[in-house]
C-alpha cells in the first residue's frame, strides 16, 4: 500500500484532466492522453484548456515530473498498469449514450497491451459498459487473463472539480476481480488513509486525516448504475423544488423559506435545493435522458425521469414569462444578461439556460449587453456578436440604458453588485433575477422592480394580475398589493369566515 502506480488517463477534458493532474497530486506517475494536439501543445506550454479552480497550480506542479501530457496512446499504456478511460459520452439521438469514442479507445488500447493491464472507466456509462468494454477486448484478441476492466465513476462538479476529486464524499470502485480492486485501492490509498489529509501541503477540503475518504466497492454494474442514479436524483430534487417554487409563488410563499425548511430535515439534507432557471450543463440533461433510455431497454416504468426533465424545460418558460410580464413587448428592448455559464465557478456553456434564454430575447426583437466573468470567449462560439448581441466589459456597462436586466447564472459577483450604481446606470430599474440572488425586500428599499424564482415579486410599478395571468405568470403580489381573493385551498366550497 502507499506505492506510487503507473497510471494513464485518456481523455484531457473536465473529468480527464482533472483527474489526471490529482493522481500525480496523489503521488502516482501519471500521462494524460489526448488525440487533440493542439490541446497537448496548449498544456505542454502552460496553458489550459479549462477555468477550473486549482487546476493551474497543480498543474505547475507537477507537469513534466509526475504529469505528462502527450498524444502518444500506445507508448502511455505500454508503461502503465492502470488505464482511465475519460472520454465524452454525448447523447446520441435516442437519448442513449453515444459510446462511439469510448470504443475507439478501447480498440485503441487492445493494440497497445504488453502485459496486464486495468482498464477503469471514468467516464459516465450506461450500465453493461463494462461487459462491453471486455467484448471488445475479447474481439481484439486480448488474453482474458491480461485484463480487468473496473467501473469508477467520477462525481466531481465543475467549478470546484479539484476539491471534490481530493476530497470525495465516495470512491465507488465496482470491480468484478480482487487484483483489480486491490489496485484500484492502492490507487485511492493515500485519500482512503488519511494520509495526503495530513501532508502539510495538501489542498484543504472538508476531508481530514481522522476523517478521510470512503471507498465503496460494489459490482461493475452497480457502480455504473450509482453514478446515472445520482445524476438523476440530483436533477430530480432541482425539478422538485422548482415545481414547489412555482406553487409557492402561486400562493404567495417563498420558496427559499421552504427549501431552508425542508432541507432542515437530515434526511432531505439542504444541498440541491435551489430553485432557478433548471439545470444544465454536460451531465445533468444528458445522463436523465440516458438513465431513462436505459430503464426503457429493459421494459422498466421510470417515468419520474421523463417528468424531471418537462419540469426542467417548463422552468425556462416560467422565467421567460416573467420577463415578459416585466418588460410587456419585446422588441427594441435593451435587455443587459449577467451570466453566460450554466453555473457560477465555470466558463461551461454547453446546455446553459443562460445561453437558451439570452437566444429567446434575440429571437423577440431584444437589443442584448451580455457580461460573463469568464465564459464570454466560449459562448461566442455559439451566440456570435452582432448588431443586436454585445458583449460588454462588466455589469454596469452592460445594464447601461437598460429595461431590464435579467440575472443567468449564480456568480458570487452578482450578488454584491452596488444597487445604487445600477439603478443608475439602467434606464428602468427592473431586475429579473433567475437565480434567487437577492432578497425582494431589499431590492424594492434600493428603488428596484425586482423578480424572482418562486417568491412574491416586487413592483416600483404596480402590474395588474390580469395582465400576469394572461402572460402565464403565476399570481404574484406586489409591494402594494395583497393578492385580492385568496381562498384556502382544498375547501374552496366553504364560506370564509
Ligand atoms: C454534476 C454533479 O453534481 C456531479 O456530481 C457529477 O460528477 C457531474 O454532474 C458529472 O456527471 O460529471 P455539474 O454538472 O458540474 O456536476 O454541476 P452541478 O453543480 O451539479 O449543477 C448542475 C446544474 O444544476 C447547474 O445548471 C446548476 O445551476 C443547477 N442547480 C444545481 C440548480 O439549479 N439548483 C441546485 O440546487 C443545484
Amino acid at each position: 500500500m502507499g506505492e506510487a502506480v503507473k497510471i494513464t488517463v485518456v481523455g484531457s477534458g473536465y473529468v480527464g484532466l482533472v483527474a489526471a493532474a490529482c493522481f500525480a497530486e496523489m503521488g502516482h506517475d501519471v500521462i494524460c492522453v489526448d488525440n487533440d494536439e493542439s490541446k497537448v501543445r496548449l498544456l505542454n506550454d502552460g496553458g489550459i484548456p479549462i477555468f477550473e479552480d486549482h487546476l493551474p497550480i497543480l498543474l505547475k506542479k507537477h507537469l513534466n515530473s509526475r504529469l505528462r501530457v502527450t498524444g502518444d496512446l500506445h507508448s502511455a499504456v505500454e508503461q502503465s498498469d492502470a488505464i482511465f478511460i475519460a472520454v465524452g459520452t454525448p447523447q446520441g439521438s435516442s437519448g442513449a449514450a453515444d459510446l462511439s469514442y469510448v470504443e475507439a479507445v478501447v480498440s485503441q488500447i487492445a493494440r497497445c497491451v504488453n502485459g496486464y493491464k486495468v482498464l477503469v472507466e471514468k467516464s459516465t456509462v450506461p450500465v453493461y459498459t463494462n461487459e462491453w468494454i471486455t467484448q471488445c477486448m475479447l474481439r481484439n484478441r486480448i488474453p482474458r487473463k491480461n485484463f480487468d476492466v473496473v467501473s469508477n465513476p467520477e462525481f466531481l462538479r465543475e467549478g470546484t472539480a479539484v476539491i471534490d476529486f481530493l476530497h470525495p464524499d465516495r470512491i465507488v470502485v465496482g470491480a468484478n476481480s480482487q487484483r483489480s480492486e486491490r489496485l484500484l485501492r492502492q490507487i485511492y490509498e493515500t485519500l482512503t488513509s488519511g494520509r495526503y489529509y495530513a501532508k502539510g501541503d495538501s489542498l484543504p477540503g472538508p476531508l481530514s486525516a481522522e476523517k478521510p475518504a470512503t471507498l465503496l466497492a460494489t459490482s461493475a454494474q452497480s457502480a455504473e448504475l450509482i453514478k446515472h442514479a445520482s445524476n438523476a436524483f440530483l436533477a430530480m430534487k432541482i425539478s422538485f423544488i422548482n415545481a414547489v417554487a412555482n406553487l409557492a409563488e402561486s400562493v404567495n410563499g417563498d420558496v427559499e423559506e421552504i427549501a431552508a425548511g425542508m432541507g432542515l430535515d437530515s434526511r432531505i439534507g439542504a444541498k440541491f435545493l435551489r430553485a432557478g432557471l433548471g439545470y444544465g450543463g454536460s451531465c445533468f440533461p444528458k445522463d436523465v435522458a440516458a438513465f431513462s433510455w436505459v430503464a426503457q431497454q429493459q421494459g422498466i416504468d421510470f417515468h419520474i425521469l421523463e417528468e424531471v426533465r418537462k419540469i426542467n424545460a417548463r422552468q425556462q418558460d416560467v422565467f421567460f414569462n416573467k420577463v415578459r410580464s416585466a418588460l410587456w413587448t419585446l422588441r427594441g428592448k435593451k435587455v443587459a444578461a449577467l451570466g453566460l455559464s450554466f453555473k457560477g465557478g465555470t466558463d461551461d456553456v454547453r446546455e446553459s439556460p443562460a445561453i437558451d434564454i439570452v437566444k429567446r430575447l434575440l429571437d423577440g426583437g431584444c437589443t442584448v449587453s451580455v457580461y460573463d466573468p469568464v465564459a464570454m470567449d466560449r459562448a461566442k462560439a455559439v451566440l456570435p456578436p452582432s448588431r443586436d448581441l454585445h458583449y460588454t466589459a462588466g455589469p454596469y456597462t452592460a445594464a447601461e440604458g437598460a429595461d431590464a436586466l435579467l440575472i443567468l447564472t449564480d456568480w458570487a459577483e452578482f450578488a454584491q453588485l452596488d444597487l445604487s450604481r445600477l439603478k443608475g446606470t439602467m434606464r428602468f430599474p427592473i431586475i429579473v433575477d433567475g437565480r434567487n440572488l437577492y432578497k425582494p425586500g431589499h431590492m424594492f428599499e434600493h428603488g428596484f422592480s425586482y423578480l424572482s424564482i418562486g417568491r412574491p415579486a416586487v413592483d416600483r410599478i404596480p402590474v395588474s394580475t390580469e395582465r400576469r395571468l394572461a402572460l402565464g405568470v403565476p399570481n404574484v403580489t406586489t409591494a402594494f398589493s395583497r393578492p385580492e381573493s385568496l381562498q384556502p385551498l382544498g375547501d374552496a366550497g366553504s364560506p370564509t369566515s
